[in-house]
């Protein structure tokens, strides 16, 4: 069974929504591949007016964040509920800057995905290892750790569902991207982790996206391997090479 590609943007903090609704008309042409998964992950804030602008193409749309409740005293916080009615389909769970500006834990991420599951949402689940981990030679022991614990009590059939975007913090934001053979060999590895954790029906299943500075020039070299069906793309979203990404 091939594993469907799936490249989604994540826009982070960028973009009010105004300059949302023209990145979407600016990027509507350059995106079109129907055998591709599009996802624009974007802030709360710019979500419905995305979601009227992409409505009828292929583009589907994440948010990036949300809360494990649906409702009540949560000053700030925006529920699974709410994202749904609003038009998404996808959610960024365990993003580094999450993790490390926002101190969200493996207990809190875990119960997002749950969350999310059971609302209906396809959680993209990120992993990765900072530079000092990558140095000590640590890495694959963190990110299996990781793994584990965020996809503690979730089933075989909804891992089946899952994406999975390994992240290495050295190479966001950065411009410095692994190289292909590193992605690979992380990316492997993960799926190998889910067919210990689960079977071979769900690694076979999961799809497994490489971030981190990935642009209209490494993408194709990244996409070519075994294990890599997609990108979860930062700074190149916001603009035109976005298109040739997903085209690669
Ligand atoms: P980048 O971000 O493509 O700008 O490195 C990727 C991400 O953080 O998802």
């Amino acid at each position: 069974m091939a594993r469907r590609r799936i490249i989604a943007g994540n826009w982070k903090m960028n973009k009010t929504p105004s300059e949302a609704v023209a990145l979407c008309a600016e990027l509507k042409d350059l995106v079109k591949n129907d055998d591709v998964d599009v996802v624009y992950c974007v802030p709360a804030i710019d979500i419905v007016p995305v979601a009227e602008a992409v409505k009828g193409s292929n583009v589907h749309v994440g948010a990036e964040n949300f809360y494990i409740e649906d409702k009540g005293a949560f000053t700030g916080e925006i529920s699974a509920p709410m994202l749904k009615d609003a038009g998404v389909e996808y959610i960024i769970i365990g993003h580094s800057e999450r993790r490390d500006i926002f101190s969200e834990n493996d207990v809190l991420i875990n119960a997002k995905v749950k969350k999310a599951f059971a609302s209906g949402l396809k959680p993209i689940l990120c992993c990765g290892e900072s530079l000092a981990l990558r140095k000590a030679g640590t890495y694959k022991e963190w990110i299996a750790r990781q793994i584990k614990w965020d996809l503690t009590d979730v089933t075989a059939d909804q891992v089946k569902g899952l994406v999975i975007a390994y992240e290495p913090i050295w190479a966001i934001g950065t411009g410095e991207t692994a190289t292909a053979d590193q992605a690979q060999e992380v990316c492997g590895m993960i799926r190998e982790i889910i067919k210990e954790l689960y079977d071979a029906a769900a690694a076979e299943a999961v799809r497994i996206q490489y971030g981190g500075s990935m642009n209209a020039g490494n993408a194709a070299e990244l996409l070519s391997k075994p294990d890599i069906d997609g990108g979860l793309i930062g700074g190149a979203s916001l603009k035109a090479d976005f298109g040739q990404i997903v085209n690669a």
